[in-house]
């Protein structure tokens, strides 16, 4: 059978990239065709895999958020693995990321098969995450936010979330647990980090906490939490405990029975703060990164963290 592998361009070829990203990742809320346009810049490519017409799985390339990277994810169908799909995929992707002029490919498994495979084209572990989850079957009761705070949802306060990429999103994203730094825009905090309803601590004016929530039109029941942090400052005193339990009595009061989080393994504090919540650790993600072409000299000890 004639394997085939062409970029996405319609928005059918979209949606069945969104299909295959159901049926792979059915655990994690899955873009829109509208989101995946928004997102889309010069440097993401999507492709899809077809033989004899019918999809067997899907690409993504694109430079990476992790400074200076690039990430591949291959995706095939359960039914149609170990046929060299996958191979075929990679194949795609790398030349692609190759010709961004990065040195660095990163990528995600997050199970045993999945992680074979990366490992047989050379990619090793640089990190771990944890998908923590909340299952609601209790109304929650919110402890309260520590004086002088004000709670408001960044969509009732438009402006006020990208005000806060200079003091809580540049603190939040330098303290990530991650083998490399982040690297996010001004443009990217804006528009891929702003959940809905994202909930704000101010004091005096100034955004000093958040934590929200993503929802899943495709499985209205469940939903991811947002990013959760608070400046150093605010630090130990409850703030993170209010806002993530507002988000999920949020939650309760709109139907949702589940809320999940992805941490990274090397940060303790979150975790731990997840699971003083009642919240169960429920999958394991591990990133790989290899360089690019393959068979140069590995990673320097900037890549060894946990
Ligand atoms: C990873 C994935 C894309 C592989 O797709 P695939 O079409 O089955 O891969 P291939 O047939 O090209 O496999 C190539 C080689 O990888 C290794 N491999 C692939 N799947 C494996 C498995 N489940 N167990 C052990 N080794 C495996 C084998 O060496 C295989 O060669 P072989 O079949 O001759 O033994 C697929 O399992 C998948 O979609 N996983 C979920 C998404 C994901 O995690 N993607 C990111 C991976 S970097």
């Amino acid at each position: 059978m004639a394997l085939v592998i062409t970029p996405c361009a319609s928005d059918e070829d979209l949606e069945a990239w969104r299909q295959v990203r159901i049926a792979v990742v059915p655990y994690e809320r899955a873009q829109s065709v509208e989101e995946m346009r928004a997102h889309a810049g010069p440097d993401r490519l999507m492709v899809l895999a077809r033989e004899d017409g019918v999809v067997v799985g899907s690409g993504l390339a694109d430079r990476s958020e992790t400074s200076g990277g690039g990430s591949v994810v291959p995706r095939v169908l359960p039914e149609h693995r170990r046929r060299g799909v996958g191979t075929a995929l990679l194949d795609r992707l790398v030349a692609h990321v190759a010709g961004l002029g990065v040195p660095t490919l990163r990528a995600g498994a997050d199970d045993e098969g999945s992680l074979a495979f990366a490992q047989r084209f050379g990619f090793e572990e640089v990190n771990r995450e944890v998908e923590q989850t909340f299952r609601i079957d209790a109304p929650i009761a919110v402890a309260p936010a520590p004086d002088g705070i004000e709670v408001v949802t960044a969509q009732e306060r438009p402006g006020l979330w990208e005000a806060a990429y200079d003091g809580l999103g540049l603190e939040a994203l330098a303290d990530f647990a991650v083998d490399t730094p982040l690297d996010v825009t001004p443009e990217r905090w804006a528009t891929s980090w702003l959940a809905d309803p994202m909930f704000l601590a101010l004091h005096d004016g100034e955004v000093v906490g958040c934590a929200g929530l993503g929802r899943d039109p495709d499985q209205p029941t469940r939903a991811e939490n947002g990013l959760t942090a608070v400046r150093r400052a605010w630090r130990g005193r409850g703030l993170a405990v209010h806002l993530k339990q507002r988000a999920l009595a949020w939650a309760a009061d709109h139907g949702i029975h589940e809320v999940y989080t992805w941490t990274q393994d090397g940060n303790a504090a979150m975790r731990a703060l997840n699971t003083r919540l009642g919240y169960a650790t429920t999958r394991v993600g591990i990133q790989l990164a290899r360089p690019l072409p393959p068979g140069e000299p590995p990673f320097t000890g900037a890549l060894a963290q946990s």
